[in-house]
């Protein structure tokens, strides 16, 4: 009942001027929490995965997990394939029950990134209610397989975002405006809201068509994170925050229990603080109560 693609929640938000919470999660207490944090906030969600999880459980036991938390859920859930760059893995997930694909063909040339882009739209259109997320310009830090650094990071040209949107035929779209993967070195990252406010103009302004996405989420201000929503941003990633809160939670859970040996325990502190995460980051994006 709640299993749908990112496409068709997104373009609610953007005409909500609200983003889905897309949050990376690594292992099933994860995603468990991600889940009731957002039923409990009657928010929509996006669950992603990026490839190296998605390998290590297995794109088969990742959907399988997604199908029967998003079955029995009250709000519409997708799962994200974040980040892949492997065309034929986009394929895999996509037939494993992945409902919106990220390829990340954006090292590649123009040319060779829409070729990619396209064959994996092409696919998952053919499957059926999967919707793809293509990616121009580059993202800087680390996000699982993908690194690029800073110096070799590029932002999205407006005019190519255009070319790249009509020629692939993606239904969601990630430009690069300087967001950056990881932990910011400074609280006040220069981000390019120009460049971001005539993508979604060029694209979106006669007509909403392809929402947009905005990478790397931790660290940014919550006036940031509001300006970039307010611009068109409607998928909305945060992935490092995540990682931080499951090991320093559990760091902190061991070091004050030395005598415990009873793992479920350390799964429900780990839980507790993902769940206050994701409840801080939905009532930022303004997606609670957005689940109807
Ligand atoms: P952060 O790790 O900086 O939150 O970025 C997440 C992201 O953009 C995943 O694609």
């Amino acid at each position: 009942m709640a299993i749908v693609n990112a496409k068709e929640m997104m373009l609610k938000a953007t005409a909500e001027k609200y983003a889905v919470g897309a949050f990376n999660c690594t292992n099933l207490i994860q995603m468990e929490a991600v889940v009731e944090a957002a039923v409990e906030a009657k928010a929509p969600l996006i669950l992603q995965a990026s490839v190296a999880p998605s390998k290590f459980l297995g794109p088969q036991v990742i959907g399988a997990i997604y199908k029967t938390l998003a079955e029995s859920a009250p709000i519409p859930i997708c799962l994200h394939l974040d980040h892949c760059n492997d065309v034929e893995f986009c394929k895999v997930c996509a037939d494993a029950g992945y409902t919106n694909i990220m390829i990340d063909a954006s090292k590649q040339e123009f040319s060779e990134n829409i070729r990619q882009t396209k064959e994996v739209v092409d696919y998952c259109h053919g499957l059926g209610n999967i919707s793809v997320e293509g990616e121009l310009g580059t993202v800087s830090g680390v996000e699982d397989q993908v690194k690029v650094a800073e110096d070799e990071a590029q932002l999205c040209d407006p005019e190519q975002a255009l070319e790249f949107v009509d020629q692939t035929g993606i239904d969601i779209f990630a430009p690069a405006i300087g967001t950056a993967h990881g932990v910011y070195k400074t609280k006040n990252p220069k981000l390019d809201f120009d460049r971001l406010e005539k993508i979604a103009s060029l694209i979106n302004g006669q007509q909403l068509r392809v929402p947009l996405v905005i990478h790397g989420g931790t660290g940014l201000q919550p006036d940031v994170a509001k300006k970039l929503v307010s611009l068109g941003g409607s998928k909305f990633n945060v992935s490092t925050d995540l990682k931080h809160t499951l090991i320093d939670t559990t760091y902190d859970y061991i070091s004050g229990h030395r005598d415990e040996y009873n793992p479920g325990k350390i799964d429900v502190a780990v839980k507790e603080a993902i769940k206050d995460k994701i409840k801080y980051w939905i009532d930022l994006l303004g997606c609670a109560g957005k689940a109807q």
